[in-house]
């Protein structure tokens, strides 16, 4: 890997950055607020800002760089694309038990729902989420999209997912600020408390947090190599059977199999192709 050392650096400052702020969040919660529970009272509200933080933020976070790992390069795809999923699975269900207790606890007090840009742009946040891990499930893991509907589709999902990952991230900013103001009264926000500064430092690093994992995503030398796909890309003759080739893309494309032993030269031109387009790497 091009600049292994520099990744490794990004990589375990991102994992530093990441576990510090859900501590802080910890620190937060149980030191200066009123700790955790799930009984409709302001400790059920504190599950919102913990979990969002260590599911829709870290491990989301961690999803996204997780086929960058080159120690994973010798991995199956098949294997990576478990994990990828795994993650965002966890990530979504903690995002989702979060606003359940964020619902619970307004509820509980009768205060208004869904009245607040934060809210409006989180909820927004979590559906598109659902949607795109429901959209990754379906296309790229089960074996029944073809390999072109894949190659159409990668870019778009990586667009999503690094646009929904941003958008997370300023959510978060949003809600750590409203608290902040609603929470502190005496003294207030603008006394600068203890508190305001411990939580505008969680805030500074959850942006460090989505700076180094969205560049450490864009870098297109860190991306995994396209050697398997290559492989399936091929005429099939060159494929040996029961490779990953076969377990990542079995039914997928029974029509793109004929069509490719039927037709050696177009194949390879397809190949071409998906190079160019820099898909190599992406199904
Ligand atoms: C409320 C989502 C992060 C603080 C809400 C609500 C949603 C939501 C949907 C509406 C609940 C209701 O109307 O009953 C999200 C998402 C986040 C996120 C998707 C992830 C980025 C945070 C964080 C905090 C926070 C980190 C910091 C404490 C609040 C507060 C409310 C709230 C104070 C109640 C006031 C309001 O409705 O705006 N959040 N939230 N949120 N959230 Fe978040
Ligand atoms: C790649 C986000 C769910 C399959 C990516 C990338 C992002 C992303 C940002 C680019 C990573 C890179 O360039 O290294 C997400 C999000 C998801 C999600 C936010 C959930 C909400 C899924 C699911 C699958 C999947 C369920 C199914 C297995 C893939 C594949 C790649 C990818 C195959 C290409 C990896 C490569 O370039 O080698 N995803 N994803 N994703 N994702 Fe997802």
């Amino acid at each position: 890997m091009e600049d292994y050392g520099r990744f490794l650096a990004f990589l375990a400052s991102s994992l530093l950055v990441g576990f510090v702020s859900v501590i802080l969040s910890l620190v937060w919660v149980l030191h200066y607020r009123e700790g955790l529970s799930w009984d409709g009272s302001a400790a059920e509200f504190n599950w919102h800002p913990v979990l969002i933080i260590t599911g829709f933020v870290f491990i989301q976070g961690i999803a996204i760089i997780v086929y960058r790992l080159p120690w994973t390069w010798k991995c199956s795809k098949l294997l990576m694309k478990f994990i990828h999923a795994g993650l965002n699975t966890t990530a979504m269900i903690l995002a989702i038990v979060s606003v359940v207790a964020a619902f619970d606890f307004h509820n509980a007090g009768n205060i208004p729902n869904m009245y607040s840009l934060h809210s409006w742009i989180g909820l927004a946040a979590v559906i598109f989420y659902s949607l795109q891990l429901f959209l990754g499930f379906a296309v790229f893991l089960l074996p029944f999209a073809p390999v072109r509907l894949r190659a159409a589709l990668m870019p778009i999902h990586v667009y999503s997912g690094l646009t929904i990952f941003a958008t997370v991230i300023a959510t978060a900013l949003m809600g750590i600020t409203e608290k902040l103001i609603f929470a502190l009264k005496n003294p207030a926000y603008s006394e600068s408390p203890p508190e305001a500064i411990l939580v505008n430092c969680l805030g500074l690093l959850l942006v460090i947090f989505g700076s180094l994992i969205l560049w450490m995503a864009s870098r297109p030398h860190w991306k995994r190599p396209p050697a398997e796909n290559a492989k399936i890309l091929n005429p099939i003759g060159a494929t040996p059977e029961g490779t990953e080739a076969e377990s990542t893309m079995t039914n997928s494309s029974n029509a793109d199999k004929s069509d490719l032993r039927s037709n050696t030269e177009a194949a390879r031109k397809q190949n071409i192709k998906f190079d160019e387009a820099g898909q190599r790497s992406t199904m």
